[in-house]
């Protein structure tokens, strides 16, 4: 990616109208001079999500994420800031190349970006080293790794369209790197290459059948390697080592092939635990198959998903699903709106989808995705696992962890269909499950109260104290649009006035800025990215002061000075009470007098 000069951000921001952005993600609905809608980052029933057309901001007053129109494509593609800015200018029909620098002022910045760029570069090289390696052994007669490849049902056009490797060969990676340019620096950050307390530069992955992780723009990001043959089986080194995760490479917004499963027009996705889950399940024509790696599921992955298809089909380990963190996981996809089906394997004798497959075949493994079950049914079928029906607590448990299920769920046709389904099943009258169920609604319904904006500003107000609200007002006043009190503002208060974190960075951060006389809300937004100071702007630009700018200034003020003269009038009392001479007792006294006759004057 090029560099561009931060005019372009600016341009961006004013060719884009956030209204129109968010209505492509998000249903708005006009209420004063605000758009409101649900929240596309946490579930939500009512609507807490505002998007204000004057300020080009967004809001959401239930779980505080806020920000521009750049924030917005940031945080619902899951990219980073330039490639938000470049997604929006695309939009626009802005021709970004009139924007580019060669030396772009912020240094710092370009550095980094200079550092990820390397990164792509060298994690990509690494992966051809690998991937060369493996294919050189596959043309010799007979090796160990070889055989692992073929025990592994690993074809060539496999092995060459998911770029899978072996670490090591001939030369070391090390030399490699060294020979392909880059400095050592650059190939010790990349966490590949560790170095041994003798010195010695080695490949922390040596010896492994290496799988390289893409980003959705097919870039290569991480690798995980696993280790085959004598010493996985007798349990002396672990089955996989993954990736630190670095500035490319974060594990809960990646999904394993998503970059593969993209390409194709998708009904749904299939999310596997391994490898070489989704990895056989590609070969074997899945082409919607992901894995998340063994980790559990994120938010990330969730609106990642949620950019493809609303259906996914969890294809996990047949001992895995039932895990509280896999449960969990599963949650937040349906809380994203996602419908999700798990997929049970009809065999007992294989562990997971791969094994199935190379078991069974394609024919029949589509047999059991057609069949998966929803996320409720699958939670009572835990349920039931655990329970033993046939004792009578342990029904009114089961009867009772049913009832909680089922109440969750919103559509009332589809929850007394459930009802239904379960009363015949567990050979169960109807009548008292559904009295449960109401029970669970019930309650849920008075935690659900409806927001409007105006209970929405009380609220904020309630939990911002007075204190910080104060602070607040000093932000507020510089980001108005009456240059006499931004002044007044900006050479009266430094940041070491302010107690609140949040605020105080903001504030510190308008004061270092060589334009800070001519800050305005929407070019302040542009200019931030640290997370914690955006949700405290956004909140501070909700906070309406117009009208009130000079009473607010005299305010602001008037209370720095009665803080000073607190300051001076508690040292001044601690300082009577020490052993001191007769003549500094009089003077303070004196002070101490005056400060509080101008005190009294400021009340
Ligand atoms: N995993 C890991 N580290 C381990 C074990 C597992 O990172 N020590 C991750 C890997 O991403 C792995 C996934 O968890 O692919 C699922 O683990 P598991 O089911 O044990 O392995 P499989 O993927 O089935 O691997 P294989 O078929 O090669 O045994
Ligand atoms: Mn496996």
């Amino acid at each position: 990616m090029p560099y561009y000069s931060g005019d372009l951000i600016e341009e961006v921001i004013s060719q884009n109208d956030i209204v129109e952005v968010v209505s492509e993600y998000v249903t708005l609905k006009k209420s004063g001079r605000n758009y409101m809608g649900l929240c596309p980052f946490h579930r939500e029933k009512s609507p807490s999500f505002c998007v204000s057309m004057d300020k080009q901001i967004f809001k959401c007053f239930g779980c505080s994420e806020g920000g521009n129109v750049i924030t917005f494509i940031m945080k619902i593609e899951n990219i980073d800031f330039w490639e938000a800015v470049e997604m929006l200018a695309e939009r626009a029909n802005i021709d970004t190349t009139r924007y580019e620098v060669n030396n772009y002022y912020n240094k710092i910045e370009s550095a980094k970006k200079d550092l990820k760029d390397t990164m792509y570069k060298l994690n990509r090289d690494v992966g051809l080293f690998y991937h060369n390696n493996l294919i050189e052994l596959l043309k010799e007669e007979k090796n160990d790794v070889k055989d692992y490849i073929i025990s592994r049902k690993l074809d060539i056009k496999t092995i060459n369209k998911f770029g899978i490797g072996y670490s090591t060969g001939k030369e070391s990676l090390y030399d490699y790197l060294v020979k392909q340019g880059y400095s050592d620096e650059e190939i010790m950050a990349s966490d590949i290459i560790l170095k041994s307390k003798t010195g010695r530069k080695y490949d922390r992955f040596f010896d492994r059948i290496m799988f390289p992780i893409f980003d959705i723009r097919d870039r290569t990001i991480a690798f995980g390697g696993r280790a085959f043959g004598e010493k996985v089986n007798n349990k002396t080194v672990p089955k996989y080592y993954n990736s630190q995760e670095n500035e490319i490479y974060h594990k809960g917004k990646t999904l394993y092939l998503m970059n593969f499963a993209k390409r194709n027009k998708l009904e749904n996705i299939i999310i596997v635990e391994g490898y070489m889950d989704a990895i056989a399940l590609q070969k074997f024509g899945f082409n919607n198959a992901v894995a998340s790696l063994g980790t559990a599921l994120t938010e990330n992955q969730a609106r990642l998903i949620k950019k493809y298809t609303d259906d996914v089909i969890i294809g996990y380990d047949q001992d895995g699903a039932g895990q509280a963190a896999t449960l969990r996981g599963l949650d937040i996809l349906a809380n994203h709106g996602l419908n999700v089906k798990v997929l049970k394997l009809d065999r007992e004798d294989v562990k997971d989808p791969d094994e199935y497959l190379n078991k069974y075949g394609p024919e029949r493994l589509k047999n059991c995705i057609n069949n998966a079950i929803s996320l409720v049914e699958f939670k009572i079928s835990i349920l039931e696992k655990d329970l033993n029906l046939d004792d009578f607590d342990s029904k009114v448990r089961f009867l009772t962890g049913v009832s909680n299920i089922l109440s969750k769920i919103e559509n009332n046709i589809e929850r007394d269909l459930y009802i239904d389904k379960i009363s015949k099943k567990y050979g169960m009258s109807p009548g008292p499950i559904l009295k449960e169920v109401e029970k669970g609604l019930k309650t849920k319904k008075e935690d659900d109260i409806q927001i409007d904006m105006n209970a929405l500003n009380k609220k904020m107000q309630l939990v911002t104290s007075v204190r910080k609200r104060q602070e607040q007002y000093i932000v507020a006043l510089v980001l108005s649009k009456n240059k006499r009190v931004q002044e007044a503002i900006l050479n009266n208060i430094s940041s070491d006035d302010i107690d609140d974190e949040n605020v105080k960075k903001i504030y510190g951060f308008i004061l270092s800025l060589k334009d800070k006389y001519d800050i305005n809300k929407i070019d302040i937004l542009s200019k931030i990215q640290d997370e914690d100071m955006i949700k405290e702007i956004t909140d501070i630009m909700y906070i309406d002061i117009s009208g009130y700018e000079e009473k607010l200034l005299q305010d602001v003020l008037k209370n720095k000075k009665k803080e000073k003269l607190f300051t001076r009038r508690d040292d001044i009392i601690k300082r009577l009470n020490e052993n001191i001479s007769d003549d500094e007792s009089q003077i303070l006294n004196v002070e101490l007098n005056q400060i509080i006759i101008e005190l009294s004057k400021l009340k």
